[in-house]
């Protein structure tokens, strides 16, 4: 129950981010400028929140198509939870995936093919492995064929990054 709710908190938040975006404007003062105390969810981003997360990503992530990332996704949830205490499935829950180091979930089996690499997921690290998990991991246990347009790959990374965070 409580998971289901979050999940409709976060896809909000994203959905409005991704209407910011379409504005078109890159410099923005009074468009998003304030949110009213006590208005924030207890978890997962405000559209506010996850325009700051998105614009601490380097070139060409922090311009991405926040919804069009949430839609290739779709792809990777049959295997992989993005919210905080998400359960592992086949693949381990992706909560915080920016900030840590390839194989280090704890409670998850990972193959010793990622924990011996054990990767720095930054953006560019993510979209490589996106385009070719066993390409660029021989032995992985992903078995995720990868996805070849450079434009979802940018824009799947930048949701990743703005739908695993943990809101300051
Ligand atoms: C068929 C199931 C499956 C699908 C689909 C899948 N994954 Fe995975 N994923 C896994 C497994 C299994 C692992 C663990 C790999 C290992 O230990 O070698 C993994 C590992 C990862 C990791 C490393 C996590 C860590 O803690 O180090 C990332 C990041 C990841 N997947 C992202 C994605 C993304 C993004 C997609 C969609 C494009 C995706 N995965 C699709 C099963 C899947």
């Amino acid at each position: 129950m409580r998971k289901a709710a979050m999940t409709v908190v976060l896809i909000g938040a994203v959905a409005l981010l991704g209407a910011c975006n379409k504005s078109g404007s890159s410099t923005d003062t009074s468009a998003s400028s304030s949110s009213p105390a006590g208005a924030a969810p207890s978890s997962g981003p405000t559209p506010e929140q996850a325009k700051a997360i998105l614009a601490t990503l380097p070139a060409p992530y922090n311009t991405a198509d926040i919804e069009n990332g949430q839609a290739k996704f779709a792809v990777c949830s049959s295997c992989h939870t993005l919210t905080a205490g998400g359960s592992d499935m086949t693949g381990p829950n992706l909560h915080g995936v920016l900030t840590r180091k390839g194989g280090t979930e704890t409670g998850y089996s990972y193959s010793d093919a990622m924990k011996t690499a054990a990767p720095a997921w930054d953006a560019p690290t993510l979209d490589k492995w996106i385009e070719n998990p066993r390409g660029m991991i021989p032995g992985t246990k992903m078995s995720y064929i990868g996805m070849h347009d450079p434009k979802d790959r940018i824009d799947l990374v930048a949701y990743l990054a703005v739908a695993t965070a943990t809101p300051k």
